[in-house]
């Protein structure tokens, strides 16, 4: 199992760990993350959900051997995938939820990062979202969130252009909130976390519903319009491409589409 959870002093860590692989998602990951993130809701002795990873690396996104092998099933009635499991864990949890980014973010490792409430970054982390150089599109609703908060002009580096970006670039776009040296900043983000043992856990509760909720309707349907999307881009020539390009260790070569 690749997915670390404990519980110490009301903060449930959810740690990433599969750093042979630069903590690349699978589905039993995903899955295992859903789970930990759902029973936060309902247990007591949870105040605060830290996700965290590998010095060096928080996840450099979904495992692209996983992307090529077993894509997510789609249409009606296929089970619902583990990422998307997890991704609406991620956004229904009713508990506050701070991120350390300890390193590469990759993919889904910036994504989530819009359905975190705090998030602290390493100095040494690079993110970025390189969907597009993957023949992918973006995910997690990013295609809303990131214009909104960027502007598009913004967003479209990012997400079009999938140019890597610094936690400082993240402070500043109001994607984090700190950039800490990379030796303190999981500590820093579990004292954050640890600050809302001191507060009413339901005041707590209802100001992040209040803050999540006018916009949940809007981001499940860019969601689904994504997600279809995505599923049918990993099965596209252009992906299959850039999958076999990265395991081969080379540059993809578009020149033929
Ligand atoms: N899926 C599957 N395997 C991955 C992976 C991923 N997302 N990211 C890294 N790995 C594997 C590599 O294949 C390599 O395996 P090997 O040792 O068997 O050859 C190992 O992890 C180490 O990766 P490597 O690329 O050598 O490490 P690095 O320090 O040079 O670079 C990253 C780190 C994160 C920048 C780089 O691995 C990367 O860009 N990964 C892919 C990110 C990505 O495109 N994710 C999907 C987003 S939708």
């Amino acid at each position: 199992m690749s997915i670390r959870t404990a519980t110490f002093n009301k903060v449930l860590t959810v740690e990433i760990a599969r750093p042979e692989k630069k903590n690349a998602l699978t589905q039993a990951m995903y899955s295992a993350m859903a789970d930990a993130l759902v029973a936060a809701n309902t247990d007591a002795g949870v105040r605060a959900v830290l996700i965290t990873g590998q010095p060096g690396v928080f996840t450099s996104g979904n495992d692209i051997e996983d992307f090529m092998q077993r894509p997510p099933a789609s249409g009606e009635g296929a089970p619902m995938p583990p990422v998307i499991r997890f991704m609406q864990a991620l956004m229904d949890c009713e508990k506050p939820v701070v991120a350390a980014v300890t390193g590469a973010a990759v993919g889904i490792g910036t994504t989530m990062l819009l359905h975190c409430d705090l998030v602290y970054v390493s100095d040494e982390a690079r993110l970025a979202m390189p969907f597009v150089s993957l023949g992918l599109v973006p995910e997690y609703a990013s295609s809303l969130l990131l214009p909104a908060l960027l502007g598009h002009a913004k967003a479209a580096e990012k997400l079009m252009l999938g140019e890597p970006f610094s936690g400082s670039d993240a402070v500043d776009c109001g994607l984090a909130n700190a950039v800490l040296p990379a030796a303190e900043v999981v500590n820093h983000a579990r004292r954050m976390a640890e600050r809302f043992n001191n507060l009413p856990p339901q005041a707590v509760r209802e100001t992040k519903r209040l803050m999540r909720e006018p916009q949940k309707a809007r981001i499940r349907e860019v969601m689904a319009a994504e997600s279809a999307l995505f599923g049918a881009r990993l099965r596209s020539p252009e992906a299959m491409e850039a999958f076999q390009a990265f395991f081969q260790k080379r540059k993809p070569d578009f020149s033929l589409f």
